[in-house]
């Protein structure tokens, strides 16, 4: 995601674009630009790579006239950061600007069609094909600028949030929505544009949410209309902020991390987007599609991670191992970099990592190029160093995570992987078409379960949460897949809380920590009805033998647990192939609310960094 800001009215834009972006720039922070419209000639461009703060000294004292424009903090997608692919775009023609926020899904199909129409495209990104598709249908159709958006916007799929502005209709700011969010601020004969309300609450309180496939055309003259993409005119819903500017930057939650935790079923949804149709039965991740052939020729597929990346690489490895049928290790980078590690040149090393800068990572993905393997990323942050040095990678696409403990980084990794699992088994003829099928449609499904769940379960965990959060010590317990969940579970409440926990595969809990067990000790347990279901009532049963007390994570319909265990959690009925990433919400949100009740700092635990540039 990223901060779209706009301005139409009587005062000077420039300030008040500057300041909307530095209230946006916890949403992206890779680069930044604005565009300011003097009049029917000339639109002033300034857009850099970095922060907004970068972006003033590079103005610096030019002149910034001009009362209508509009500006980006980028979080690229498409592209890496740098000036070129900062945004405003502007069209061919140099007559419209434009920013968004979101993904244009078909880009690559648009672009080629405007190239051979004589197109020429400075960027790498989606969204200066979009710029140039409205100039392109403008001048054909001989429409207005709205008109022209509309049409494109209807021959585009993905996700937007746009701003637009152009000389030849200078008194005229136009906006649009769909997956992306986009606010509009009505002022008194000023109006502003905002991807949320906290660049805008200081200047009015009067606001409109757009919805989905809207288009929002604000005119000096005749104000704000408001269409949808199928011409339909809609009546401006206008609603009074009550919210503070603090409280809003977190989109109305406490932390980041809730408002992340949140996010999940848009950010799972948007790594989904364009690599998946369980329709037309396809899965197809892009960025690695150049070596599909040699990821399925692999002897061994080696991935390297830190922390909660490193779980999400064992629970890669189930999903591997069982689909494509390739020997998988999972190694931590910062031990794999120092055991002198044979490392050959048909094995396939796949590095996970959230900001893509993680120091031992980098290390020991340096130290497999060097040995000659095949090396390749899974990243969230575009154009972060492991993205750079990598032979080819996948993006996440989570979008920006603030809050230190990682939760939609991890649960979209955990996809990536699943995703890339079922393409290599199915090139390599290793899974049944109709296991295939099944489980794209499980995956398809995701962002809706999530949604549920999520609502349903919070209220559930806050109970549970107020039971445990005085414990000094929890275990976590999960079989097969879900092992790595009890691991990830482990990590989150450990470190937001500081409650010393660990995760272990239910099974080898006989063989130790069993001793740790008593009235005092909440033992977390993975028991959905799955391939091992009564292996973990057993390993339930053994922990209720010794007076343990068991919160349980089961699926709807599951009475046995449900009897058995002190305080459970239910989540939608699902493959065992998606419940690790259903069964990690749960966990998320428990450690959550215990360490909002032990008074942490959810956002910047103590001794943390988001990201540990150091060895
Ligand atoms: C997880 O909640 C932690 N923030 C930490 O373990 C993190 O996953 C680890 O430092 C790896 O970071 P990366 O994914 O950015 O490489
Ligand atoms: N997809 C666009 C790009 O990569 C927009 C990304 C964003 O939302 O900031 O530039």
């Amino acid at each position: 995601m990223c901060g779209i800001v706009g301005y139409i009215g009587d005062k000077k834009a420039y300030p008040i674009l500057i300041k909307g972006l530095s209230r946006l720039e916890y949403r992206g922070y890779d680069s930044a630009g604005i565009a300011l419209l003097e009049n029917v000639d000339k639109i002033n461009l300034y857009k850099r790579k970095g922060k907004v703060q970068d972006l003033v000294d590079f103005i610096g004292d030019e002149s910034t006239v001009g009362n209508v424009g509009i500006g980006h903090t980028r979080w690229a997608t498409h592209g890496p950061p740098n000036d070129t692919n900062a945004h405003p775009h502007y069209s061919g023609n140099s007559r419209i600007a434009l920013v968004h926020n979101g993904i244009i899904e078909n880009y690559d199909t648009i672009k080629e069609a405007l190239i051979k129409k004589g197109h020429t495209f400075t960027s790498d990104t989606d969204t200066e094909v979009l710029v140039h598709l409205i100039e392109d249908i403008q001048e054909n159709g001989g429409v207005s600028l709205e008109e022209a958006i509309r049409i494109a916007l209807n021959e585009v799929h993905g996700a937007y949030a746009i701003v637009v502005i152009s000389k030849d209709e200078p008194d005229k700011i136009i906006g649009a929505k769909k997956s992306s969010p986009l606010v509009v601020g009505l002022g008194e004969d000023e109006y502003y544009f905002a991807s949320d309300a906290t660049p805008i609450v200081e200047y009015t309180k009067n606001v409109v949410y757009l919805e989905d496939q809207q288009i929002a055309i604000v005119d000096r003259k005749n104000g704000l209309r408001i269409i949808s993409t199928s011409n339909k005119e809609v009546s401006p819903y206008v609603q009074e902020l009550e919210m503070e500017l603090e409280v809003l930057e977190k989109g109305g939650y406490d932390h980041f991390m809730l408002k992340e935790i949140y996010e999940q079923p848009r950010a799972i949804k948007d790594s989904l987007r364009g690599r998946l149709n369980a329709k037309e039965g396809w899965v197809s991740l892009g960025g690695i599609k150049d070596y599909e052939d040699q990821i399925a020729k692999a002897n061994r597929i080696i991935i390297i991670a830190c922390g909660t990346s490193w779980h999400a690489g064992l629970v890669g490895e189930y999903y591997i191992e069982d689909l494509a049928r390739i020997p998988v290790e999972v190694e931590y980078a910062s031990e794999f970099r120092y055991r002198n590690p044979i490392i050959r040149k048909d094995d396939v090393v796949i590095a996970i990592s959230q900001s893509g800068e993680t120091a031992d990572t980098i290390a020991a993905l340096n130290m497999a190029k060097e040995q000659g393997a095949t090396i390749l990323g899974i990243v969230n942050v575009v154009g972060s160093t492991i993205s750079r040095i990598t032979d080819a990678g996948t993006y996440t696409h989570a979008g920006p995570e603030i809050g230190v403990a990682s939760t939609k980084a991890f649960t979209t990794q955990v996809s990536l992987l699943a995703m890339m699992a079922l393409m290599i088994g199915k090139k390599r003829g290793t899974i049944e078409d109709e296991r295939f099928q099944r489980l794209i449609e499980e995956m398809e499904m995701l962002p809706t379960k999530l949604e549920g769940l999520i609502e349903k379960s919070n209220e559930f965990c806050i109970t549970i949460a107020e039971k445990y959060k005085d414990a000094s010590n929890a275990l976590f317990l999960g079989r097969g897949n879900n092992f790595p969940i009890a691991l990830e579970g482990a990590l989150k409440l450990k470190e937001i809380s500081y409650i010393h926990a660990e995760g272990y595969p239910a099974a080898e809990m006989k063989h130790g920590p069993i001793a740790l067990i008593d009235e005092e000790m909440p033992i977390f347990v993975i028991a959905t009805q799955g391939a091992n279901y009564e292996k973990v009532v057993s390993n339930i049963q053994e922990v209720k033998a010794r007076k343990g007390k068991v919160i349980a994570i089961i699926t709807k319909g599951d009475t046995t647990v449900k009897e058995l265990a002190d305080d459970y959690i239910k989540i939608p009925d699902a493959d065992d192939f998606v419940v690790p990433i259903l069964a990690t919400i749960p966990f998320q949100l428990m450690s959550y609310h215990i360490a909002v009740m032990r008074n942490c700092n959810v956002d910047q635990p103590r001794n943390l960094a988001k990201s540990v540039t150091v060895e």
